[in-house]
Formats: structure tokens, sequence, C-alpha cells
């Protein structure tokens, strides 16, 4: 039975969450791989509606293990507060479980993220502040600390007062702010400790029972594939890996292990935070396509930059992550557009490219070429079955296909687990 990784393929906000949720009905795991809390996962079912940032999306079923995998920076308060929110919504959490592997954001990782950000000025990444770039720097440096390190109190206490001697150096000579308290953060965490104790396990030995039972083990991705570190507009990229690869790391299974990899794509592209998007559009067709879409942020509330589908980037997103399948979201929000268009290749430098450039500085040179494709100005939120969809939005469909090389899974018309077209079933 298949191990599917269900991947961000533009630059983050494509609606993992919902299509994890829709497809956890049939999941006994769900593992959430990487990223932290400047994730934001949608989620609308009979249970409400809900912004999910650690929690597995694969949570309102029962039957399901959801795991926070060992590529998950946890901030233990934002998690806390996450569990106890579901929980008042009826939502069991008793089966979700915390790699002993991950690494947690700590105080002064949220206070880094910020006075970074404030000291770059114009060349602020426009990160979420959730101290995601700190807590990964850290992982790497080896400084930090993971979920397994609360369940240890003394060990805790000499690695903290290790860590913290050095970052209260950082705090106060670089920045000139503040130390941070030793024992405020060790009694505040201990108490997290002592919260999440039950959850904390090495997940490596629950996964590797799962995938010999051959259950259906879904891998859920956060951030977009243009937003990584290696592959993404470096700098303005996030800390971890959102690829497929990534994933695989994130969760701790070997990539012979996984049969299939989901690109997610929305019907045009949206970013938020700083960094080039070479079909942004600054007129009133990307204010339409904002306010039609509600694109503000999930955990920000910040405008998100709109604009036309870019199959360039999205054939790059392919090559890197080689993806099976796509899923397009979103469609429903193209309705009422008389003309659509679809970024073909670049203009950049009196030449005509047709790859993604790994430099921002050429990357924002690049002019979008488009082809134009003809709307179907109608709604389709209550289509079920493709060939009921117009003619045009098929058409549509068929174009990304070609053009990302790659077969259309799933067709996304609204944000209800319902609103789905399976053109070609994952499962
Ligand atoms: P994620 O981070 O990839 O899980 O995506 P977000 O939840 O941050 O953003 C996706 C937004 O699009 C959410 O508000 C979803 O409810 C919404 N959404 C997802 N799929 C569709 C769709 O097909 N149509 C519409 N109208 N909204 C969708
Ligand atoms: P989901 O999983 C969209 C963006 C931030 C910023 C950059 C770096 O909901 O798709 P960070 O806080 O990670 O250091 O910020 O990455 N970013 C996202 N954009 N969706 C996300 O997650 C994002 N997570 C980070 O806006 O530009
Ligand atoms: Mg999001």
């Amino acid at each position: 039975m298949p191990v599917i990784a269900v991947i961000g393929a533009q630059w983050g906000d494509e609606g993992k969450g919902r299509v994890i949720d829709m497809l956890a009905e049939k999941a006994k795991v769900v593992i959430r791989c990487t990223g932290g809390d400047n994730a934001g996962h949608t989620v609308i079912n009979p249970y409400g509606k809900f912004g999910l940032r650690l929690v597995p999306s694969g949570i309102f079923y029962p039957e399901a293990t959801c795991i926070i995998g060992n590529g998950v920076a946890i901030n233990p308060a934002v998690l806390i507060e996450e569990i106890e929110m579901l929980n008042q919504h009826g939502v069991d959490t008793s089966n979700m479980f915390i790699s002993d592997r991950a690494n947690l954001i700590m105080p002064y990782h949220t206070l880094l993220d910020g006075l970074e950000e404030d000291s770059k000025g114009g060349k602020a990444i426009g990160t979420t502040r959730k101290g995601i770039g700190p807590v990964f720097s850290d992982k790497t440096a080896r400084l930090g600390i993971r979920a397994g390190d609360l369940l240890d109190k003394a060990t805790f206490l000499e690695r903290l007062r290790f860590v913290l001697d050095q970052k209260n150096v950082i705090l106060t000579k670089v920045y000139g702010a503040s130390p941070l308290s030793l024992d405020e953060i060790y009694q505040q965490y201990c108490r997290y400790g002592e919260r999440l104790a039950a959850h904390i396990k090495d997940t490596t030995v629950m996964i590797d029972e799962a995938l010999n039972r051959e259950d259906v083990v879904l891998l859920e991705g956060a951030q977009g594939t243009l937003l990584d570190p290696d592959f993404g507009t470096y700098p303005y990229t996030t800390s971890s890996s959102p690829l497929a690869a990534g994933s695989c790391l994130g969760a701790g299974i070997g990539p012979t292990r996984i049969s299939r990899v989901l690109g997610v794509f929305k019907a045009y592209c949206s970013r938020v935070g700083t960094g080039p998007m070479p079909t942004e559009l600054m007129d009133e067709t990307g204010d339409l396509i904002r306010e039609r879409g509600h694109e503000y942020g999930t955990v920000t509330g910040r405008p998100r930059r709109c604009g036309w589908f870019d199959a360039v980037a999205a054939r790059f997103s392919n090559r890197i992550n080689s993806f099976t399948g796509v899923v397009v979201t979103r469609l429903d929000i193209l309705d009422t557009m008389p003309k659509l268009k679809i970024c073909v290749g670049y203009k950049v430098d009196g030449k005509t490219i047709d790859y993604f450039p790994s430099s921002v500085a050429v990357l924002d040179r690049c002019e979008p070429i488009y082809e134009e494709l003809p709307g179907w100005q109608t709604p389709i939120t209550h289509i079920r079955e493709y060939e009921q969809l117009p003619p045009q939005a098929r058409q549509y469909i068929t174009r990304l296909e070609e053009l990302i090389s790659c077969p259309v899974n799933l067709v996304c018309v609204g944000p209800e687990r319902k609103q789905t077209i399976h053109k070609m079933p994952v499962l």
C-alpha cells in the first residue's frame, strides 16, 4: 500500500492541509515532516474550520495515527495551545505523537528571528517571525534542544545552560537586548515537557511498523518548493526543505518506500513575504484574485501577492520533486476571468529562457512570456465530475498537465472536503 507525499509545489499555501484532510480518510498514519508553526494548514470539515500550525491535518480521523516528525521545529507553547483548541472542538489528540528527535523552538529563537529581520532593514526576508531561521541554524550548528531532552530534566538543564550562555552573549552584545533567564525558561519548558511527555516517542519505530503492515501513510509537507533553501529564491526562502526529499528526511523514511509524490499547485500563483515572483500582478487583476480568493496569510494575516500560473517555475518544481501526480486547487477562484494567462517562458537581458534561474537578481529581471486561454465565466464550485467542468476549464487543466509534464489527479473547486474532482483517483 502506498506512502504518499503531499508537497507544496509553489510558494506555500497551495492547499496541502485540505488535501491531507481529504486523503486521510483512507490513511493509517499521517506525518508532518518539515517546517514549524510558520505553516498554517486550513482544514474545513464537519468539526469546523481550523488553521493547523503543527498538528498533522489527519487529526480529524480517530483511527489515524498522527506524527510530528523529526524534521519539524516545535514551539511547545503553540503545540499545547493547538491541542487544547482541538480538544475543545471534540477532536481527540491522544493518538498524536512527537518525534523525540524534533528540535524545539526556544524563546531566544523567536526573539532572534525578530531582531535579525529588523536589523536587515530593506533586505528583510519577511519571515513569519516564529523563530524558524534561528532554530534550524541551531540544529545544523549542533546547538539544538530536542523534544526528547525534555524527558530528562537534569540533562536538559545542563544543555540549556550551555546554549543559553552563548545566546545571551549574542542578545546583549550584538543586539543590545536584555539577557534571558535560565531559570524561567527551564521551569517553563519543564512544564511543557510534563504536558507533552505521553506524546514524545521514537517515532521511527511506529512508522516502520506501519510500513511493514503496508498501511497507507501520508507525508504532509509544509511551505512550498520555491521556498526551499537550496532550490528556492535564496535567500528569500524558509530554512527547512519543503521538497519530497525533505519529507523523507523529516519523517525518517527512506526514498525507496515513497510510492507517490503529489505536487499541490494553486491554479494561479501566490506568495507572502519578500523575494522575486515573476508573474506577480500589481494591477486590478491581481487585486481581483486576492479578493476573490481571500488571499491573506493563515498565520500572519498579511496580504498574499497574487499572479498568473507560472509554468516555468512549475516545471522546475516537478524536476526537483519528481511528482507522480498533481493536485490543482482553487480553480474556482478563476471563475469570473474572461481570459487566463499562463507564463511559458521568461525574457531576461534580451534573451528568452524556459528555465527557472537560480539567482534572485536574474529572477528579478525576468519578464513573463504569456500564453492566453479563454476563461469559462461560470461557477464551478458545485461540480464533482471532471467531464462536467466547462470545456475551457478542462482545456486549462490539460494545458497545465502538458506544461508541467505530469498528470493531474485531483482538481479542487472549493475549500471543503467534498469540493474535489477525482480526475484520476489517488487511492
Ligand atoms: P496550505 O498551507 O498549503 O495548507 O494552504 P493554506 O491553508 O494556507 O491556504 C489555502 C487556502 O485556500 C485556505 O484558505 C483553504 O481553505 C483554501 N482552499 C483550498 N483549496 C481551495 C479550493 O479549491 N477553492 C477555494 N476557493 N479555496 C481553497
Ligand atoms: P504553509 O505550510 C507560505 C514564507 C514566509 C517568508 C519565508 C521565510 O502554510 O504553506 P520563515 O518564517 O519560514 O523563516 O519565513 O517563507 N513562509 C510561508 N509562506 N506558506 C507557508 O507555509 C510559509 N512558511 C513560511 O512568508 O517569506
Ligand atoms: Mg498555509
